[in-house]
């Protein structure tokens, strides 16, 4: 109901108030700003992005609810609390962590990713608010309140995986980004972006996780009919590293320089595959042709036919047969 979301909001901009507090001023926050200083996120950055530090403890948002007078049920609805298994006991969702309020577009905080600090791998590297009446994660971008008003302006949106990568490139004066926080892109995604730019560059991390992300977006962003390009930051960096390696300037080359998608893409199947083997040859023909069948142009059909052709080196009328055959096994 409406009332129920309007106590979650309140909930989420004071417990975001209260875990910039603890960042900025409490003693336990110091190992959170020495993380940040570690990783070159600015103080500037810090306040832009309500960055906060949730102590490392079982209840500090569990008495910190208490004491606020927020009903625990409504906690617990919030995603900030977790009840313990048959019985009234709760406990915090972030504990130990560096907080990354996650806005709306009007830039009300609606959830939170929470990033670890310490180095041992014994828990996730990130915790997420679950999906709750005022949170859901894939309808929702992270940085989009900030960088809309670029996203027009360019009419382009770069889409990077994280937050951190956001901020960095947000800092290095690239503000036409928003980042999906590891997932691909869902139709509603891209819905979004289409309301405020016409073609999309998607910059995902070099990993294969990343790679593959960006293979797996291509349905959603073809029915909303964005552009769609790719920027690839070469192995084995994401834009923050890389940006912390090569510069903005470097960064914002690499944007300007992304390949159309099929070109991308024809790309990295010859990369990923073998073209010198049959077995190589039939997975790149398939995988194009579902691809480009999928934009139902006859022109781009041809032309990807032809590049195919042309990357395995055999006739472009034998490709463009085998494309056909492709899409008839496909409906
Ligand atoms: N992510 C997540 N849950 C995980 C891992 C990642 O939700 N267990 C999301 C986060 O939003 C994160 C993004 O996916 O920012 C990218 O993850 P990843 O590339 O693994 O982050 P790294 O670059 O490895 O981490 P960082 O830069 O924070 O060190
Ligand atoms: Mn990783
Ligand atoms: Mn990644
Ligand atoms: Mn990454
Ligand atoms: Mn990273």
């Amino acid at each position: 109901s409406r009332h129920l979301k309007d106590v979650l909001l309140q909930i989420h901009e004071q417990i975001t108030q209260r875990w910039q507090s603890a960042l900025a001023n409490e003693a336990a926050g110091q190992i959170a700003r020495d993380y940040l200083v570690q990783r070159g996120v600015t103080e500037e950055a810090i306040k832009l992005f309500r960055l906060g530090y949730a102590p490392d403890v079982w209840e500090d948002t569990v008495n910190w609810s208490r004491s606020k007078g927020f009903d625990p049920v409504v906690m617990e609805q919030s995603g900030l609390i977790l009840r313990k298994e048959g019985s009234d006991h709760y406990y915090d969702r972030f504990r130990g962590r560096l907080i990354f309020p996650i806005c709306d577009e009007q830039g009300r905080v609606i959830g939170f990713s929470g990033r670890v600090l310490s180095g041992d791998q014994k828990t996730a590297k990130y915790v997420n608010s679950p999906e709750t009446p005022i949170f859901t994660k894939g309808k929702v971008f992270f940085g989009l309140d900030k960088s809309k008003r670029a996203l027009l302006e360019a009419q382009s949106a770069i889409v990077c995986e994280g937050q951190l990568d956001l901020i960095a490139c947000y800092m290095a004066g690239v503000q036409n980004m928003v980042a999906p926080q590891g997932t691909a892109l869902t139709a509603d995604h891209a819905r979004i972006l289409k309301r405020y730019a016409e073609e999309v560059v998607l910059c995902f991390d070099s990993d294969n996780a990343g790679q593959n992300a960006a293979v797996r977006s291509l349905d959603s962003l073809l029915a909303s009919g964005l552009a769609i390009r790719v920027a690839v930051v070469p192995a084995p960096h994401d834009p923050d590293s890389f940006i912390k390696e090569y510069g903005g300037e470097a960064f914002k080359e690499l944007v300007k320089k992304a390949s159309g998608f099929f070109d991308y893409y024809l790309n990295r199947l010859c990369e990923t595959n073998d073209v010198a083997s049959d077995k190589g040859r039939l997975i790149i023909l398939q995988e194009m042709a579902e691809a480009v069948y999928k934009t139902g142009n006859v022109v781009l059909i041809d032309t990807y036919a032809q590049k195919t052709a042309f990357r395995l080196g055999v006739p472009p009328e034998a490709v463009r047969a085998e494309f056909r055959k492709a899409s008839r096994s496909k409906n």
